[in-house]
């Protein structure tokens, strides 16, 4: 538990709802383990809220925040900078204030490139399937471009909102110095070919509560060669899509390393200090277990 003095300097999670986050551990435990004066506190803030709790945050003097559904992509007009990979993204999940001007980053990009590394799954080249095309999704596209990845399959319940997000991409990508790989928009439950190595699920379907839930049915094989099921999910830790490959034999992960990622990177943003990643992740870990 982090000590608050008079001196603390304070950063958060804007979100609706918040109440389910690590981040708040996670971050905490890795300001004790760094003895930093600084805290970590929830924000919950609802949308109609979002540009007073902004003003709010310049006026309190906070050194930074996180961003998470369902402000990520509203927060960028009442902000005074964004960096070209959120833009590119259209997404940001991280705050800092520099000399009084709130910059806008979005860590979730590199966050699930070292999560990838991290399982020791190379995609340079290779052909991807991700489910859903909202802000985690575009994220996820990003680290794959820079990640070199050959092809991507993106499955959608709206092919038009698969094609309209493809095209915002194709426009703000290269600003950012990003090539958008060839993306094919396929229906979600149109056949996918053989040969894809990654299954990348980025929808919130099979959250807690509603564990149950799954896009993927029960009787519907994953195409021969398959490397990998990764759900951006955490909660729970093991999805029933994530059941459904270990049952298939094929080597499932949920969403913590991504979280444990962006979470470290935004800890340097804001501290100017390598993250101690190996608290962050215990802390993570410990609350599975609690
Ligand atoms: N592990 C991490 O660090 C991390 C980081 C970021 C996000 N996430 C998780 O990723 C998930 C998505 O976040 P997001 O920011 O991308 O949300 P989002 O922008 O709201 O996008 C959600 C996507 O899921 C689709 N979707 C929602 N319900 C669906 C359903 N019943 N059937 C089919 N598709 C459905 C949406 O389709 P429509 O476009 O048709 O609405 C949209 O494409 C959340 O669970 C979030 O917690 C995890």
């Amino acid at each position: 538990m982090a000590r608050i003095r008079g001196t603390t300097r304070l950063v958060g999670l804007l979100g609706w709802p918040v109440a389910h986050s690590r981040s708040p551990q996670m971050h905490n435990a890795a300001f004790a383990a760094m003895g930093l004066d600084w805290a970590y506190v929830p924000l919950p803030v609802r949308p109609e809220d979002l540009e007073d709790a902004i003003r709010g945050l310049r006026a309190l003097g906070f050194a930074g925040a996180n961003v998470t559904v369902p402000h990520k992509t509203a927060v960028i007009p009442l902000l005074d900078e964004i960096s070209p990979l959120a833009r590119a993204v259209g997404a940001v999940n991280t705050l800092r204030a520099v000399e009084g001007r709130w910059v806008g980053e979005n860590t979730d990009v590199e966050g699930f490139r070292r999560a990838l590394q991290e399982i020791g799954l190379s995609v340079q080249g290779q052909t991807v399937a991700i489910i859903g095309a909202g802000g985690a999704a575009r994220a996820v596209l990003a680290a794959l471009a820079l990640e070199g990845v050959g092809e991507v399959f993106l499955l959608h319940r709206s092919l038009d909102r698969a094609h309209r997000m493809l095209e915002t991409l194709e426009a703000s990508f290269p600003a950012a110095g990003l090539r958008l790989p060839p993306v094919h928009p396929i229906h979600l439950e149109d056949p996918l070919p053989e040969g894809i190595v990654a299954l990348i699920h980025t929808t919130p379907v099979g959250m807690a509560p509603d564990v149950e839930a799954c896009l993927w049915p029960p009787d519907r094989p994953f195409p021969w060669g398959l490397q990998a099921v990764i759900d951006l999910i955490y909660e729970p830790p093991r999805t029933r899509l994530m059941a459904l490959a270990e049952v298939a034999g094929i080597p499932a992960y949920n969403g913590l390393g991504m979280l444990l990622h962006q979470g470290a990177l935004a800890f340097t943003l804001w501290t100017g200090q390598e993250a101690p990643l190996e608290t962050m992740r215990a802390a993570l870990q410990e609350l599975d277990s609690s």
